[in-house]
This record gives C-alpha cells, sequence and structure tokens, in this order.
C-alpha cells in the first residue's frame, strides 16, 4: 500500500495533529525504556523545524475512560520530551477545547487520549472533535496501527488531510522489505511461551520463512509434536497436533521448523535451580525444558549467521534468569554479526536486545509490540488502512 507522507504536504504554520505512541513504561514517575520516545523525535523535529504548529497526541497505559488520573498522565513523558527536544513541552489537559494551539514551530502534549470516553470505542464525535483542531493529520504511531480508535483511525477520517509519518513510514518499510521481498534465506525466530498466542503468526511464517526457530514454551510443544518427552515443561497439550501439521506444513513448501538437539532443564523454575544439559530425547519426568543446549545455540546461530534476512520475536529461554540465557544470547549474538538484514520486535525481545547490548547490530528495532505481532500474521492494520484514502 503506497500512502502519502510528509514530502506530501505544506507544513508551515500549519495546525498539525501528530499521533505518537509514547506508551512507556513508568514506574514511581520514572520512565524505564523510552526507546518509543527517541524514536518519536525525527517526526517532531521535523515537523517543528517546518514551522507547524504541533499538537501530539498519545495513550499512557490503559486508565479508565471519562476522568482524568494522574497515574496515567502524560507528564513524565511530556517532561523527558522536553529534555530530548531541548524545548519546553506544556502538557494541556483541556486540548480537545482547542484554544491552546502553540505557535509555528511550537509543540505541546495533549493530555492521555484514553482519559476521553470515546477514544478506544473510536467514536465518531470524538474522532471529529480531534479532527477540527488540525489542518493535517500525521499518524506516525506504528505501534499503536492496530487499534481502530477515535486517535488513531477516527480521526483519519474526519481531518482535512492525513498522512502518514516517518516513524510509522519506515516500520512499514522495514517489515515489508523483511517479509514481502526478503534477502534468502529467510529466517523466523518466534519464542514465547504460548502457541495458541502466536499461532496465527507461525502459521503465517511456516509458508514464507525458510526456517522458523521455535522458542520457549512454543519450543516444548514442539518438542512433543516430535514425539520427546518433556517432563513438567510449560506445553500446550491442545496444541501438539497444531504443531505437528505446521511441522509438516514448513517441510512441504521446502522450509524447515527445526527442533533442539539438546536443552537445558531444571527441576523448577528459580533464581537458584540448578542447570543441566540434556539431549532432547533423555528430558525426565521430573524435569522442565527452560532453554536451547549448547548444541542446539550453535547450530542455530550458524543458520543466522548465513541467512539473508532474520526476524526475530521472542526469546528462545528463561534469558531472566542467568542459568537458563546461554540460548538467547547466542542467537543475539549471531544476529549482530549476520550480515543479514534484521529486524526485531516485541517488548520481551527488546528487552533481550538490551541486555546483550546489541542494539546497534540489528538493522531495524519497531517500536511496536501488538502491532509487530499483527503484520507478522498478514492482518491489515487499521490506522494505516485508514490512510489509503
Ligand atoms: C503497545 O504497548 O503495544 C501499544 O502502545 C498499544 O497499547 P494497547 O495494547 O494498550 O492498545
Amino acid at each position: 500500500m503506497a500512502v502519502r507522507t510528509l514530502d506530501d504536504v505544506t507544513l508551515d504554520g500549519q495546525r498539525v495533529l501528530v499521533r505518537e505512541d509514547l506508551n512507556v513504561p513508568i514506574k514511581d514517575g520514572r520512565i524505564g525504556d523510552e526507546a518509543r520516545l527517541r524514536a518519536a523525535l525525527p517526526t517532531l523535529r521535523r515537523l517543528m523545524d517546518a514551522g507547524a504548529r504541533v499538537m501530539v497526541m498519545s495513550h499512557l497505559g490503559r486508565p479508565k475512560a471519562g476522568a482524568f488520573d494522574p497515574e496515567a498522565s502524560m507528564a513524565p513523558v511530556a517532561a523527558r520530551l522536553g529534555e530530548l527536544l531541548d524545548c519546553p513541552v506544556p502538557v494541556v489537559r483541556d486540548w480537545l477545547e482547542g484554544d491552546t494551539v502553540p505557535a509555528p514551530g511550537g509543540i505541546v502534549l495533549c493530555e492521555n487520549v484514553r482519559f476521553n470516553a470515546g477514544e478506544t470505542d473510536n467514536d465518531e464525535a470524538l474522532s471529529r472533535r480531534m479532527a477540527a483542531l488540525c489542518d493535517l493529520f500525521v499518524m506516525d504511531a506504528f505501534g499503536t496501527a492496530h487499534r481502530a480508535q477515535a486517535s488513531t483511525h477516527g480521526v483519519a477520517r474526519f481531518a482535512p488531510d492525513a498522512v502518514a509519518g516517518p516513524l510509522l513510514a519506515a516500520e512499514l518499510e522495514a517489515l515489508g522489505k523483511a517479509l514481502k521481498s526478503p534477502d534468502r534465506p529467510l529466517v523466523a525466530i518466534i519464542g514465547g511461551s504460548k502457541v495458541s498466542s502466536k499461532v496465527t503468526v507461525l502459521e503465517q511464517l511456516t509458508d514464507r520463512v525458510d526456517q522458523l526457530i521455535v522458542g520457549g514454551g512454543i519450543a516444548n510443544t514442539f518438542i512433543a509434536a516430535a514425539g520427546h518427552g518433556v517432563g513438567k515443561s510449560l506445553i500446550e497439550a491442545d496444541f501438539v497436533d497444531t504443531a505437528r501439521s505446521l511441522m509438516d506444513k514448513a517441510r512441504a513448501a521446502g522450509g524447515e521448523i527445526p527442533i533442539p538437539e539438546d536443552v537445558i532443564v531444571a527441576d523448577e523454575l528459580s533464581d537458584s535451580a540448578e542447570a543441566r544439559v540434556r539431549d532432547v530425547d533423555a528430558v525426565a519426568d521430573s524435569e522442565m525444558i527452560l532453554d536451547v543446549g549448547p548444541k542446539t545455540a550453535a547450530a542455530y546461530a550458524e543458520r543466522l549467521r548465513q541467512a539473508g534476512t532474520v526476524v526475530w520475536n521472542g526469546p528462545v529461554g528463561v534469558f531472566e534468569i542467568d542459568a537458563f540465557s546461554a540460548g538467547t544470547r547466542a542467537l543475539a549474538g549471531a544476529i549482530a554479526e549476520s550480515a543479514a538484514f534484521s529486524i526485531a520486535g516485541g517488548g520481551d525481545t527488546l528487552a533481550a536486545v538490551a541486555k546483550y547490548g546489541v542494539e546497534d547490530r540489528i538493522s531495524y528495532i519497531s517500536t511496536g509490540g501488538g502491532a509487530f505481532l499483527e503484520f507478522l500474521e498478514g492482518r491489515e492494520l487499521p490506522a494505516v488502512a485508514v490512510l489509503d484514502r
């Protein structure tokens, strides 16, 4: 889909309402990972430098609609954005009233869009009120593009003009490059606890990739499907048949979903548990699988080094605990060393990327969690589709 962008519109003096995804983790008023703030900066700077009157919208968390909640206020985000942009970023509480449009080159941050009744229902009256504030709506929030809500979708229907922002456009281009016209071999890593939550992604990728490396609890279900005992490991018995048919489907399409040769096991999942290496067919009834073993990590790392494209969503072990982190660390290192075009997305994945310090050696790091997965599922993102009008 070819969407219009900032290159196609006039910005100088225009009232520009831009939707970003500034939904960052905040604890005790302090921001944790600020990657989403940093990712929005080039767009905001470009709009301000072009003389636009910039009004930024975002949600933060999932507050109850209809009332202000200080716990979900955008105030900490505004303070940090102000430092990063090196200019004041006032938070406007009654922004829907429309009397706080900044001067050309200036910026304000609208208070949490989800305080407004009707936001998550994509209410038409609320969408029209937002649209009336601006000459141009810029959708730049890839992380929220899978939500059809008033500030992501409805506003684009009623604004005088609506385009994709640079961050959204870059995300779509990077994901499109990885999935629609990849350099081969294309290797995807899908980790996580449950097949059921990623079954559509697994189905979609099985047809497209050369190798689909599964990790975490998902891998356990595939190990069981390959006929091995998995002891006390987390698996989904109802999805063993699905896993088996996905392996058959991958093989029929000339690809592969490899099963680990060896695994790391323990008697329990805890910081103090003793980790042991086991061949995949030697897991005892009292043991649980918590990571891939060293032979498997080396084999997967080799596939990643030889890949043309890598898509990574989800760790392959319980990497938060050192004894079960070697597999994920080896894969992160191999992706970093690989000449492949690599793309990583999802909360756990980005935590692993940060833990192993490979941010600068991954070709593209997506700001999307749910949106990244829905793109991998091949689903249309409603807030992107609405721009194509
Ligand atoms: C996210 O963190 O994935 C996005 O900001 C969307 O948030 P939501 O799941 O609350 O809509």
